[in-house]
């Protein structure tokens, strides 16, 4: 037996016993000839004292010899720690092991940096060595506490009925939005399987198979540009019901994350009721699908009454065009580079300019005032509630790009003036709903699913889809009007945001097999294309299908965002770098001639 007990359970209620304990050495200290050895274990830390007094030459020959991170075994007896030495932050506080017998198990190299502190190392290190990052305090945390989640929403699931059913990863390649993944094969060389993106049409199926209430912790692949909230290989609370609509969705959502709150971070204040606002209301008033709202300044304002009256052209012409003027005021002042940085930020993203005014100590500054007259200004003072130390920001366009250039702005100016600081226990959910149908795919020019092609359309829209789309099948072209009026067409989707994250998405699923038909035609498929690629959606569809809708929570970005981390490699034990690279395995790599020839590839070389 290696040990008799855990580090960190052994408490005053010990003393006097022998015990055994295993692990690493947090920390060796010389203190006069007295050494201080923490020894650490999964479960805490535990003070082993080898005095000259009281142990022997031996015990004290090993003692000097240990250093950082040894694995070692110490038999012991549990004393009380003199009075006034007490640690009141840990459960072993009270006691020290007074040594029979140190045993080092294993030894350890210099380390690249410290794993019993907390100091600062450069990402790249840290990666190359997780291991030994996933030894120091935070990182375990985050690695217990991730597991602490994943125990709690499955058995919330499971005590509400759900079914754990697993899918696999070798599928068909049934493009839902992200690139994928290919995994060839040997036994049919040149073909290949994909990694999928989420379950989705597979759960569709176990609806169709009557697992109604089904659920999967699903690790999900798409080959996209990586940002802080997502990783090409990451893991969904994946979720299915049969009979069931938006609202169930959201009750059973929402109170899982009430009661995973509740039991598991009281320190979190979780808003009590979570709003739903509705896509197009959700883009007025903050320009951004997943908005922060754990500061509800800064809600953008719709001007263009007031402003297409001022003698500025580009108001005037936005305005006649059909677009609007919209401004956003922030309770603070900014210097002109400031400014300058913000306007070359949002011309990055395709804005025009950045007009502004700046109210300083001498008053209202800004080189579109002179086109307002004294009245208008004042008018425009009023609606803004523009007045001393304030700014107003002005985008003058198209109505979603209006908002989406100042809800980028908002997102920005978050950060820089630190308005959620203090705020880092407060958990703002909403909930977002009535998402359009459809956006256009910037690469193509095509319609393209905003969510995915299994989404049900809103009601009132499925007669007018189902014209669009025997029109699209007989091979006529659509008019214009036509085209916006599909970009219109409002959907069954819904996602949940938290702190300026999206956490969740999912639908109200298609059940009829024409009006899924009529999607695939929209998003410019022709019958053949149908049928290769989605033949089984639509064969299975004839075989009696329930209504049914679903959803998938992003698990890691909720550890994330429940854990205060800043991204979500931080709770992902083995996570890819920007650069989708693991620095640890060294992957991806390049594959073996032999292996290649088998699997009927050719590969071009790249220099590495
Ligand atoms: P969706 O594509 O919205 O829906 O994904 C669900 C949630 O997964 C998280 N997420 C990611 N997390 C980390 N890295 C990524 N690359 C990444 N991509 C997405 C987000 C998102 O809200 N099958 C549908 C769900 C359904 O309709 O039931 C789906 O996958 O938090
Ligand atoms: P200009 O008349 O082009 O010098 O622009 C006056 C101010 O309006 C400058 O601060 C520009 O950055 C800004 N601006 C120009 N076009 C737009 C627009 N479409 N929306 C908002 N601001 C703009």
């Amino acid at each position: 037996m290696f040990r008799t007990h855990k580090s960190g359970e052994i408490d005053e209620g010990f003393v006097g016993q022998k015990i055994t304990l295993a692990g690493w050495v947090n920390s060796a200290r010389d203190h006069g000839g007295v050494i201080f050895i923490d020894i650490r274990d999964r479960f805490g830390i535990t003070q082993v004292k080898a005095d000259p007094d009281t142990v022997s030459n031996e015990v004290l020959q090993v003692a000097h010899s240990l250093k950082d991170e040894f694995v070692i075994q110490v038999i012991g007896l549990v004393s009380k720690r003199p009075d006034g030495t007490y640690n009141p932050n840990i459960t072993t506080g009270k006691i020290e092991l007074i040594p029979d017998e140190i045993k080092i198990l294993s030894k350890s190299d210099v380390l690249p940096f410290q794993v019993s502190e907390q100091s600062n190392v450069g990402e790249e290190i840290r990666m190359k060595y997780r291991y030994l990052d996933l030894r120091r305090e935070n990182m375990k945390d985050n690695i217990i506490t991730r597991h602490n989640m994943t125990k709690k929403i499955f058995d919330y699931l499971v005590d509400n009925d759900f079914l754990y059913i697993e899918t696999p990863s070798l599928i068909k390649n049934t493009p839902e939005g992200a690139r994928e993944y290919i995994v060839p094969s040997r036994n049919n060389p040149g073909e290949a399987y994909v990694l999928p993106q989420s379950p989705q049409q597979l759960k569709q199926m176990l609806m169709l198979s009557g697992f109604d209430r089904y659920f999967q912790i699903a690790r999900c692949f798409r080959d996209e540009d990586l940002r802080g909230d997502r990783q090409p290989e990451f893991t969904q609370i994946d979720i299915e019901l049969s009979f069931a609509e938006q609202n169930d969705i959201i009750d059973i959502i929402s109170n899982l994350f009430g009661e995973l709150t509740k039991e598991l971070f009281d320190n979190k204040l979780i808003n009590d009721e979570i709003p739903i606002i509705s896509w197009e209301d959700v883009m007025n008033r903050y320009g951004i699908d997943k908005p922060e709202l754990r500061t509800k300044e800064m809600q953008i304002i719709d001007i263009s009454d007031i402003a297409s009256k001022s003698d500025l052209k580009v108001f005037g012409d936005v305005v006649n065009k059909g677009g609007v003027i919209k401004s956003m005021v922030v309770d603070s002042i900014f210097t002109r580079s400031q400014i300058d940085k913000y306007t070359s930020l949002l011309q990055e993203k395709g804005a025009k300019g950045l007009a502004y005014i700046i109210w300083d100590e001498e008053g209202p500054k800004s080189p579109i005032l002179k086109f307002f007259s004294d009245d208008l200004q004042k008018e425009l003072f009023e609606k803004l509630g523009l007045s001393k130390g304030k700014t107003a920001f002005f985008q003058a366009t198209d109505w979603l790009l209006a908002n989406e250039y100042l809800g980028y702005l908002r997102t920005i100016l978050i950060r820089d003036l630190e308005l959620t600081k203090g705020k880092e226990n407060e958990l703002n959910f909403a909930w977002i709903v009535d998402f359009p149908m459809f956006e256009i795919d910037e690469e193509t020019g095509k319609f393209a699913s905003m969510h995915h092609p299994f989404t049900k359309p809103k009601e009132e829209f499925v007669p007018f889809l189902k014209e669009i789309g025997q029109k699209l099948k007989l091979g006529n072209k659509l008019t214009e009007e036509e085209k916006k009026q599909v970009l219109n067409v409002k959907a069954d989707a819904y996602d949940l945001t938290l702190n300026g994250y999206e956490i969740a998405g999912g639908s109200v699923r298609i059940y009829d097999q024409e009006l899924q038909e009529t999607i695939f035609y929209i998003l410019g498929m022709n019958e053949t294309e149908i049928e290769e690629r989605f033949g089984h959606m639509t064969q299975a569809f004839k075989y009696g299908v329930p209504p049914h809708a679903g959803i998938a929570i992003g698990f890691d970005r909720v550890v994330m965002i429940y854990q205060n981390m800043p991204n979500i490699r931080e709770v992902i034990p083995f996570p890819k770098t920007q650069k989708g690279e693991d620095l640890l395995l060294n992957s991806p790599s390049q594959i073996d001639d032999k292996l290649l020839k088998e699997l009927g590839l050719q590969v071009k070389r790249k220099n590495k």
